[in-house]
């Protein structure tokens, strides 16, 4: 643990201007603690500096952030920038399930490489630390996920301690990102921890992912691409519960452990795209069902008792949450209209084009079935 009782001070954010990242960087500044941050983004399709807008538009809070544009894999940027850091919080990962089917070599880079060059630099520091030449070790903190436990059976809820068991590329490129984690624990000793978070949604979420695709999709009358029944079942967490947890982790967390960070409402996809639409105004006949992704994980469930155990659980009830979010998306359509440039048209016409064409009607709601 951090020797400074408030907590590290200089932190390096990797994955900053991502969705959960940024929420991270936002709430931390907000706090006016003297927290000083760091981030290094590589600014992908999924990376936005707009994101931090309202950090640099408060001087106190823009004069405690840096930004760094670069990779997690880029040793010499990677270097330095640990070198000055009490601690390194890294969400940066390719993180949308259907591009990892699609074209997974990205996730392995920056989920496993990207994973060990900052391993590496941490392991280099706390050798400095260990010759007298920095006052402490950095403390690592490793943003993962439950998808690394693959589906979950009716019932039960995934602990910590259970064997993992992705079944996506991309939960796969997590899974050995946080298996690379516990090795430099065990092998060199690092201060490291490890939050395995619930599906998140909230304002600032690249539109490729259900919440955000349906709410725009829906503001545009465009068809919503329904994965098979819809009866698959996820765990919502609202994003600031996310980013809190990552702090209470990395305040309180013990060295070498995994905390499970889950959602508040287990919910079947069709009832969260009913809410969707209900908020919007819009009609159920935009809900195409379409073939399914495969591999599709049926269900995530984890159990949080260990992180409530520490102090932390999530605070915001998902119908206020998708209401925010809702909110949040119609009044920012200049901020997702430019998440929609670049290869957006192009990778919206690989994942669904066909799907669509061979798409029919949803049928009734969850609720309903
Ligand atoms: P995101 O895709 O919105 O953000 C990822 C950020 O990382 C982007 O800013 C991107 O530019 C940056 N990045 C990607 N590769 C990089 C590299 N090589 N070097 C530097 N920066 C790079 O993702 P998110 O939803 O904010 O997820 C953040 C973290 O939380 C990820 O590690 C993800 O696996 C994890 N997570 C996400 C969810 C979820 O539901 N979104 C749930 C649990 C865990
Ligand atoms: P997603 O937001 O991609 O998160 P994850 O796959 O990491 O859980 O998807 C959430 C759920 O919504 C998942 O069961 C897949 C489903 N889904 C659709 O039915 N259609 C879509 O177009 C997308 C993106 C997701």
């Amino acid at each position: 643990m951090s020797p400074d009782p408030a907590g590290p001070r200089r932190l390096l954010v990797t994955g900053g201007a991502g969705f959960i990242g940024s929420c991270f960087v936002r709430d931390v500044l907000a706090r006016r603690d003297g927290t000083e941050i760091t981030v290094l983004d590589k600014l992908t399709y999924a990376g936005n500096e707009a994101n931090l807008a309202p950090v640099r538009e408060d001087p106190d809070q823009a004069a405690q952030l840096r930004f760094v544009r670069g990779d997690i894999a880029d040793a010499a940027i990677v270097g330095p920038l640990v070198g000055e850091a009490d601690a390194v919080v890294n969400f940066a990962a390719e993180s949308h399930v259907d591009r990892s089917i699609l074209d997974p070599e990205a996730f392995l880079r920056t989920g496993v490489l990207g994973v060990h060059v900052l391993l590496e630099a941490c392991r280099r520091e706390a050798e400095r630390a260990a010759a007298g030449d920095r006052s402490a070790p950095p403390r690592y903190l490793q943003v993962s996920t439950d998808e690394v436990y693959g589906t979950v059976a009716e019932g039960r809820r995934s602990v910590e301690d259970d064997p993992i068991g992705p079944r996506s590329p991309y939960a796969a490129a997590k899974a050995a990102g946080e298996l690379l984690v516990g090795a430099y624990v065990v092998t060199h000793g690092l201060d490291a921890v490890v939050t395995r978070g619930a599906n998140t949604y909230g304002p600032y979420q690249h539109p490729e992912k259900l919440i955000p695709l349906f709410i725009t999709n829906a503001i545009e009358d465009r068809d919503l691409p329904l994965y098979g029944d819809g009866l698959q079942v996820r765990d919502w967490l609202y994003v600031s519960d996310h980013a809190a947890a990552v702090d209470h982790v990395l305040r309180h967390g013990a060295a070498g452990e995994t905390y499970n960070a889950p959602g508040v409402a287990e919910l079947p996809n069709r009832t969260v795209v009913a809410g969707l639409l209900e908020r919007l105004g819009k009609p159920w006949s935009l809900v195409r069902s379409v073939p399914d992704r495969p591999g599709h994980d049926r269900r995530y469930a984890m159990d949080g008792t260990k992180l409530a155990d520490l102090g932390w659980s999530p605070t915001v009830p998902f119908e206020a949450g998708l209401d925010r979010t809702v909110a949040w998306y119609r009044a920012n359509e200049a901020w997702w209209r430019a998440a929609r440039s670049g290869d957006w048209h192009d990778y919206y016409e690989r994942q669904y084009g066909d799907r669509l064409a061979r798409s029919e009607a949803a049928g009734p709601t969850a609720a309903e079935r």
